[in-house]
């Protein structure tokens, strides 16, 4: 479950403004598992609403989708009755440091912005995320490809226009996400062995709807991005009325584009690929 976001509530609007981000950069990278593609079975950590899933199952064998919250498990479950009648994917209520899998018995692992939910202490050195990558290392077989889907710290300081309408809620998921490079050294500590970095970068999360200037106005919007869910009600307030106030001002667009200005340059989502050694 997140640590801050409630699912539960959101699952409903999840898949509204939310895309799957780099799924062309996964399936390339489980392109080089040793196994071929369809006959790969792969685990899903965290799936959601199953958007991912939906999309690796054009390519993969099966997959396993692992969540802790039952309203985006049963979200994924209907998006997915057909595969999932077909025995080509199956759904486990359960936590992704304590997953129901044998020793070695997947080919494939992706977690895709999931990470940062979890309950974690930057100044510890990040213990929750290395009980999630002992686990990992467990369960995939010698070989067997992970992807970590992610944002690095430059990504979340100018790679989201609307951040800047609600700085400490920004600072504060900023600070829930592992830079990279503590990231890459929890993977090494775990046996895993690094492959490649890569940044889609022309896809924005939320699609088209990314650039809708009133966006934040709009609940259903602010369900797409969870950093909305650390920001205060005062400051909510106040980032609203500020789009109010520039979109009668005329100013709107212009704050959007410049306060977007890095993003083509840098993305939104990093994903790291590596492999089980
Ligand atoms: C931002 S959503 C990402 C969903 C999906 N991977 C996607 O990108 O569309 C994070 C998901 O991780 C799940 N989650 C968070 N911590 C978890 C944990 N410890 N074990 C299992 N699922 C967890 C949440 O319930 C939620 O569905």
């Amino acid at each position: 479950m997140s640590s801050y976001e409630n699912y539960t509530q959101k699952s409903g609007n999840y898949d509204k403004t939310r895309e799957p981000v780099g799924t062309e950069i996964i399936v390339g990278c489980f392109a080089h598992a040793p196994v071929p593609l369809d006959r790969m079975r792969v685990l899903d950590a965290g799936s959601g609403t199953g958007s991912y899933s939906q999309a690796l199952l054009a390519y993969v064998g099966r997959i396993e989708a692992v969540d802790l919250n039952p309203g985006m498990l049963e979200v994924a479950a209907r998006k997915l009755a057909g595969p999932r009648n077909e025995g080509r994917i199956s759904f486990h209520p359960a936590r992704i440091d304590e997953l129901p899998f044998e020793d070695a018995a997947l080919d494939g692992i992706m977690i895709n912005q999931v990470l940062h939910h979890l309950p974690d202490e930057a100044s510890k050195g990040f213990p929750a995320h290395r009980r999630v990558f002992r686990e990992f290392a467990r369960v995939l077989k010698p070989g067997g490809v992970l992807t970590v889907n992610t944002c690095s710290q430059e990504q979340l300081r100018h790679g989201y226009w609307h951040y800047g309408l609600i700085p400490e809620a920004a600072d504060a998921l900023r600070n829930r996400y592992a830079p990279l490079d503590e990231l890459i050294e929890i993977l090494d500590d775990y046996g895993f062995s690094r492959r490649g970095r890569f940044v889609p970068i022309d896809a924005t999360f939320q699609g088209e709807s990314y650039f809708a200037p009133r966006g934040p106005l709009d609940k259903e919007w602010r369900d797409g991005d969870s950093v909305w869910s650390l920001v205060t009600e005062d400051r909510l307030d106040r980032a609203l009325s500020l789009i109010q106030k520039l979109d009668e001002r005329g100013e709107l667009e212009a704050y959007v584009a410049r306060n977007d200005a890095w993003r083509p340059h840098i993305g939104q989502a990093t994903i790291l690929f590596a492999s089980r050694e």
